[in-house]
């Protein structure tokens, strides 16, 4: 099964190439609509991007777009252009469908002001300010908010220097290392300075580990299943996964100074209740609601912490996915952080709801192969966000 290009790097493909000084060619983009519409945004700021690249103009090339940017149900589009478009000499604002609309973006507001950026909030618009350097210690562990003030530093004048409470993914300091940006990291706090120029970065995006961890639990789970996933990014700030469940990595490569390979996973009985901490869920951010499906068969309790951030999401995913188990019959706890999950249960069909985010309904997805009968998922056509063919793919699969 080949799963799409990792949705976070293909943001940071698309954006950090728009300000590079030069054409990038980028090959295996996120085909789901949350990267659809970083490149709809940035064509709105003048920067040419075609299906298979994007022809940078440079950090003082774009132009003031002639309305509000529209990010849709992206929060990394979001983001991450506040702080590239906080260091521009004009204002831009940006909207956000209903779910992106009641998502916090204080946590970016709030440290681009201290950066002297000129910001306000709902709707939230940036830019006409003067940057200079900040250090920024972080309250939440966001690779959103982290990147965002990077992208502002690289236009700041003297260092910003961001700390992280946790370490979160790294695309963005890998990518801008090799576009030859003054940036340095040392453990969990990155610095940067302003740059002259970024070398554009031509790559091939890894495929996405996030939509494979659904094939993966799937495949552990299932009575009689074995599946390959060629060419998934194992980047190890978001490969914990790889240690929860038996996976077998293949070949090791390296695109765009992300490592690279190929899974293989299959049926495994007998697997016990993982021992949590906090920093797994900054790492599995995106799969704990698939891995709470998991510890539903698992032969213990389960309690994931530590996972606040998920009533953040695109849904209250703590909420949605508690919901969506109990209806199918699991032993699950909704706590403010995470949950408690007794398994191993056997699941039953039910009727769920998505909530219209992606990852709840792919998760109750999966929950619903492994149970007994039907399950019919509200919403279900949200899967688009992220990973546009993955009813098909299912079907595919279970043939
Ligand atoms: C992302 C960071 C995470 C993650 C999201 C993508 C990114 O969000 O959940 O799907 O590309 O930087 P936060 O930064 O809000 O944790």
């Amino acid at each position: 099964m080949r799963v799409p290009g990792d949705k976070s790097i293909s943001h940071r493909a698309l954006i950090f190439n728009a300000v590079a000084a030069g054409r990038a060619r980028i090959e295996n983009l996120a085909t789901g609509e949350d990267v659809a519409s970083t490149a709809v945004c940035l064509r709105a700021l003048g920067v040419p991007v075609g299906a298979d690249g994007v022809e940078g103009v440079g950090l003082h090339g774009l132009k003031a777009p002639q309305g509000p940017l529209d990010c849709g149900n992206s929060g990394t589009t979001m983001r991450l252009l506040a702080g590239l478009l906080a260091g521009q000499p004009f204002e831009t604002t940006l909207l956000g469908d209903a779910s992106l609309t009641r998502r916090p973006m204080d946590r970016v507001s709030e440290p681009l002001a201290a950066m002297g950026a000129r910001v306000s909030l709902d709707p939230l618009r940036v830019g006409g300010g003067h940057l200079h350097g900040a250090e920024h210690r972080m309250a939440v562990a966001s690779a959103q908010v982290k990147s965002a003030l990077l992208l502002a530093g690289l236009q700041a004048e003297g260092v910003t220097r961001v700390v992280e409470p946790l370490r979160t993914r790294d695309h963005s300091e890998r990518m801008l290392t090799a576009m030859a940006a003054p940036i340095r990291v040392e453990g969990t706090a990155v610095e940067v300075r302003r740059a002259a120029r970024l070398d554009p970065l031509s790559m091939r995006v890894p495929g996405d580990l996030s939509a494979a961890a659904f094939w993966v639990v799937a495949a552990v789970f299932h009575p009689r299943a074995h599946i390959d996933l060629p060419d998934v990014g194992v980047n190890p700030t978001r490969a914990a996964i790889l240690r929860l469940l038996p996976v077998a990595r293949i070949k090791d490569g390296v695109e765009g100074g992300e490592p690279v390979a190929s899974l293989h996973a299959a049926s495994l009985r007998g697997l016990k209740p993982w021992r949590w901490s906090d920093h797994l869920s900054a790492e599995l951010i995106d799969e704990l609601p698939v891995l709470a499906v998991a510890a539903t068969q698992l032969a213990g309790t389960t309690v994931i912490t530590g996972a606040a951030e998920l009533r953040v999401k695109e849904s209250d995913r703590i909420a949605a996915i508690a919901a969506g188990l109990a209806a199918m019959g699991a032993q699950i706890e909704e706590r403010a952080d995470g949950w408690a999950i007794e398994g191993p249960t056997r699941l039953q069909g039910a009727q769920v709801d998505s909530f219209g985010d992606h990852r709840v309904a792919m998760a109750l997805a999966v929950g619903g192969l492994l149970a007994s009968g039907e399950t019919e998922i509200a919403g279900a056509e949200c899967v688009g966000i992220s990973y546009p063919s993955f009813w098909e793919d299912l079907e595919e699969l279970c043939r």
